[in-house]
């Protein structure tokens, strides 16, 4: 039987979130210039996309871009900016076939304008499909969206619209950028660090996560199943205990 095929379909996470580190690395062994190993990733994001829409998977967000990395040199940022806008455009094709419905999250109005033009196209030209949503998070950080998230429900207690008693981790969740999109139940980073960097921390509460050395262009569908396989593994608690566990199941039953 292969991975996919032992992949519990009923138990599959609703939300996969991806940093996708290594690319630089994955270059720079083989000689190359860093950006070399961004194109290469372009290939593992396909081929991820692809297994995710096969599997059923509703949600898929990936780190293409964080606010850290504007500092890195003018050269590599400017090769990436590049690189986003050739990608959306010759995916677009590719997304339509599959029913992926792209968005982004992240600060877009720092990204160039060509960027944002290209990216607004092929959000709007897939808005209407039902299959995957591929989310890109660029120029993203997770403690600006917070200060964001911060500043809306100030400004709705100034107003008077809401009340502080009435600020609830549900009223948080909903000023976020993800409003409506359901927490990732996985986190996936490759490349060998065990980080989080600033990447979605109020979302990953409670996801699993799960690390590999693979460094980026070098994943695929098949270590990604190997990740969501891994997943299906694991028992989640949510802070309770396994009896409580066997117990909510039997009356689910
Ligand atoms: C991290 O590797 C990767 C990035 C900062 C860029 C990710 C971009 C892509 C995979 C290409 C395009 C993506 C889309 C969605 C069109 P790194 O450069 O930090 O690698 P290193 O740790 O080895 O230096």
């Amino acid at each position: 039987m292969c991975l996919k095929d032992k992949i519990e379909k009923s138990k599959l996470p609703k939300h996969v979130a991806i940093i996708m580190d290594g690319n630089g690395r994955w270059a720079k062994i083989r000689g190359n210039k860093r950006i070399f190993g961004h194109k290469n990733g372009v290939k593992a994001v396909r081929d991820v996309v692809k297994g995710a829409g096969e599997l059923g998977i509703k949600y898929l967000t990936l780190y293409a871009f964080s606010t850290e990395n504007w500092n890195r040199p003018k050269i590599e940022v400017n090769a990436l900016m590049s690189l986003f806008i050739t990608a959306v455009k010759n995916e677009t094709k590719n997304l339509i076939e599959n029913n992926v419905k792209l968005s982004a999250i992240g600060e877009l109005n720092t990204l160039p304008s060509n960027v944002q033009l290209n990216l607004n196209e092929i959000i709007s030209e897939t808005k209407n499909n039902s299959g995957l949503n591929l989310i890109l998070a660029i120029s993203y950080s997770s403690k600006q969206e917070i200060t964001e998230m911060v500043r809306k429900i100030a400004e709705q207690v100034k107003s008077n619209t809401i009340k502080t008693e009435n600020i609830s981790p549900e009223l948080i969740s909903e000023n976020m950028q993800t409003a409506g999109i359901p927490n990732p139940e996985l986190l996936i980073r490759t490349g060998g660090e065990y980080r989080i960097s600033n990447f979605l921390l109020w979302q990953i509460s409670y996801s699993e996560l799960y690390f590999t050395e693979t460094l980026w262009p070098d994943f695929n569908k098949k270590l990604f199943f190997e990740a969501i396989y891994n997943y299906q593994q694991r028992e989640r608690r949510f802070g309770k205990i396994t009896e409580q566990l066997d117990n909510d199941a039997e009356e689910k039953s």
